[in-house]
């Protein structure tokens, strides 16, 4: 892609395959997470080489994924703290989706939607990741009980995750400019004038 040397950095290579790598994950953990789910599902284990293999295979992909999303975590928490201003932000957040963001409060790096879809994410990947080992019953054999309850919690949490990933993901597209961030790392002055423009301003300088 033809970029333009005025573009703004937003993410560097770690940070983009990093991301990636959790997002590759998620889609394998959600594919054979709901083939155990529901009958319905059950076809896509051919995916995975079968049923043996898919069960086989979800939690290490697992642990995988939470070792990845450690690493995002210790990245962007920070970035995640709510303020202020993002709580005006939250408030004003119909105006936003009906299209009329023109006099939404000025954001940071991210703005108080993403932040609180941060801790979601966060709160659902603790909880799948503590659920999934203790009903990992190849490696500990626990009280059938405790094992039945962390099987309710991991459903729940597995519904959530999927909700707000599916949030992120259009909210990724809807706003356009965004998609390119997280594949060449950039976007441009506009697009961080009108979404990010705290950030805009302590990037270039520029506090018109
Ligand atoms: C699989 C499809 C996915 C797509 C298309 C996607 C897209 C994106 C894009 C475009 C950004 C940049 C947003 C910006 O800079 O304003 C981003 C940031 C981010 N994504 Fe994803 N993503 C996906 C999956 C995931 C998954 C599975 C997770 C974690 C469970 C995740 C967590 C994050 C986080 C933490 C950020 C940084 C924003 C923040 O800290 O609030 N993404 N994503």
């Amino acid at each position: 892609m033809q970029r333009n040397p005025r573009d703004l950095q937003r993410y560097t290579a770690s940070e983009r395959a990093n991301h990636w790598a959790v997002g590759i994950c998620f889609i394998l953990l959600a594919l054979s997470g709901l083939a155990f789910f529901h009958p319905a599902f059950f076809p896509l284990t051919q995916l995975f080489g079968g049923g043996p293999w898919t069960r086989i295979l979800h939690p290490y992909i697992g642990l995988l994924m939470s070792a990845g999303f450690v690493m995002m975590f210790l990245r962007f928490w920070r970035l995640n703290v709510i303020e202020a201003r993002d709580k005006e932000w939250l408030k004003n957040v119909r105006k936003m989706v009906d299209g009329n963001d023109h006099d939404m409060p000025e954001q940071g790096k991210y703005n108080g939607g993403q932040k609180v879809l941060f801790w979601g994410l966060v709160i659902c990947m603790a909880l799948l990741l503590i659920s999934g080992v203790l009903m990992w019953r190849a490696w500990f054999n626990l009280p059938v009980t405790l094992v039945r309850l962390a099987s309710v919690l991991h459903a729940v949490a597995a519904v959530g995750m999927i909700g707000l990933i599916i949030l992120h993901v259009y909210a990724a597209i809807w706003t356009r400019g965004t998609i390119r961030a997280m594949l060449y790392g950039t976007v441009t002055r506009a697009w961080a004038k009108q979404h990010h423009r705290g950030w805009y301003r302590e990037q270039t300088g520029d506090n018109r």
